[in-house]
C-alpha cells in the first residue's frame, strides 16, 4: 500500500537522521545533527503521516498518540492504550534515536 511505503520512508529518514548524527558523534545518546539535502516537504508528509489516524482500525489512533514526540517520544503510561481504550502489554518505548534499535542497524 503505498501510504505503508511513504510511512516506511519516513522511518528510514528517521534511521538516516539518526544515524548521520551518531557518524559525528560516537557517544551512546547524543544530540541530532541536521542532515543536508533533506526535502521539506517529505518532512513534512511523514509529520503528517505520524500524525494520521487513519493507521488504526477505527480511525482513531495514530503513531503520536503513543510517541509524543515533544516529551520524549512516548507516552510517559506504564502501558500503552489503543483503539476503543484498550490496554496493552508493554510501555512504548521512545522513538528518539530509533537508529541504535537492532532492526535499523546494517547487518
Ligand atoms: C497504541 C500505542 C502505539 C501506537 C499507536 C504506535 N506505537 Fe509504536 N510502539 C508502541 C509499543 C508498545 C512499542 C514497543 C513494541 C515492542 O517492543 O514490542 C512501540 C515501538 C515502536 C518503535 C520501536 C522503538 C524502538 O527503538 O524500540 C517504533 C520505531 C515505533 N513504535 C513507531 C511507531 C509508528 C511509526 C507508529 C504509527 C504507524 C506507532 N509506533 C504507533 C506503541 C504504539
Amino acid at each position: 500500500m503505498k501510504l505503508w511505503t511513504v510511512l516506511g520512508a519516513f522511518l528510514g529518514l528517521l534511521c538516516l537522521f539518526a544515524d548521520l548524527a551518531a557518524q559525528h558523534h560516537r557517544e551512546p545518546v547524543a544530540p541530532l545533527v541536521m542532515p543536508e539535502g533533506l526535502k521539506p516537504e517529505l518532512v513534512e508528509l511523514g509529520e503528517r503521516l505520524f500524525n494520521d489516524v487513519r493507521f488504526s482500525s477505527n480511525n482513531s489512533v495514530s503513531c503520536a498518540h503513543c510517541h509524543h514526540l515533544a516529551s520524549g517520544g512516548d507516552d510517559g503510561l506504564r502501558v500503552s492504550v489503543g483503539v476503543e481504550g484498550r490496554l496493552g502489554t508493554i510501555n512504548s518505548p521512545s522513538v528518539y534515536n530509533t537508529t541504535f534499535n537492532i532492526a535499523c542497524q546494517d547487518p
